[in-house]
């Protein structure tokens, strides 16, 4: 009997592509997206962040020039939100809708309204010259930095606030980029009016916070 031939050209690139495809599989399983981390995240009764403003928005938000203010990374909305209640048109974007949903409940608690979108911020195109306000609070991705400056209209302010390395005291293991690096919100906007800055310590958490004027 003739042994059977099997036609060898198609098979080893066949197997390199099934190994390929395991990989790329396996590798979306171990690091999931944002957006299904952050929605189980929010996927809770209680609000993860709480439903109050970072004190220090709280504290200056009256310097802030009143019209369009655009929330990044708006999450469950205690900021956007708060901003609303004084008078703010505002705007937040974000990857979760588990968290943009939560915003508009606490929109409605507080008897005001914002609007959201769900994109994710690592493609976005931010609209150039169109804001008053621009937030960005506890999330850092460096290279959106630029866009945020161009987002605002002149006389605009920046308000910014995240973890510095200090932090790094109370939470050994987070990750070292995501930290902000001693005085690098001062140099991300050295070429804006520096309205408010500081770098603080509060003993349970470390972080610096920023609000910068375009000129
Ligand atoms: C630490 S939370 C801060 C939320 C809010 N700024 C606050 O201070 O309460 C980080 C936020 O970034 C959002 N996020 C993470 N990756 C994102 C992405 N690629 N695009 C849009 N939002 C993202 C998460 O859904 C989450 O709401």
């Amino acid at each position: 009997m003739t042994p059977a031939v099997v036609p060898r050209t198609w098979f080893r690139p066949a197997v390199f592509a099934f190994v390929f495809a395991c990989l790329l599989a396996g590798a979306a399983w171990a690091a999931p997206k944002d957006k299904e981390r952050w929605d189980s995240k929010y996927n809770l009764d209680v609000y993860l962040f709480g439903k109050e403003p970072t004190p220090f928005l709280k504290q200056n938000a009256g310097l802030l020039p009143k019209g369009k203010a655009l929330d990044i990374a708006m999450g469950e909305g205690r900021n956007g939100v708060f901003l609303a209640t004084q008078g703010f048109e505002a705007l937040g974007l974000d990857i979760s809708e588990v968290g943009l949903r939560k915003a508009h409940e606490l929109a409605r608690e507080k008897n005001v309204k914002i609007e959201t979108r769900v994109v994710d911020l690592e493609s976005v195109k931010l609209e150039k010259n169109a804001y008053d306000v621009v937030l960005c609070m506890y999330y850092l991705q460096r290279d959106l930095f630029p866009q945020i400056k161009d987002a605002l209209r002149s006389g605009g302010m920046a308000v910014v606030e995240t973890y510095n390395p200090d932090y790094r005291k109370y939470n050994p293991k987070f990750p070292r980029q995501y930290l902000l690096e001693t005085n690098e919100l001062l140099e991300i906007f050295k070429d804006f009016k520096i309205v408010r800055y500081q770098a603080y310590d509060d003993g349970k958490e470390a972080y610096s916070s920023i609000i910068a004027q375009k000129p």
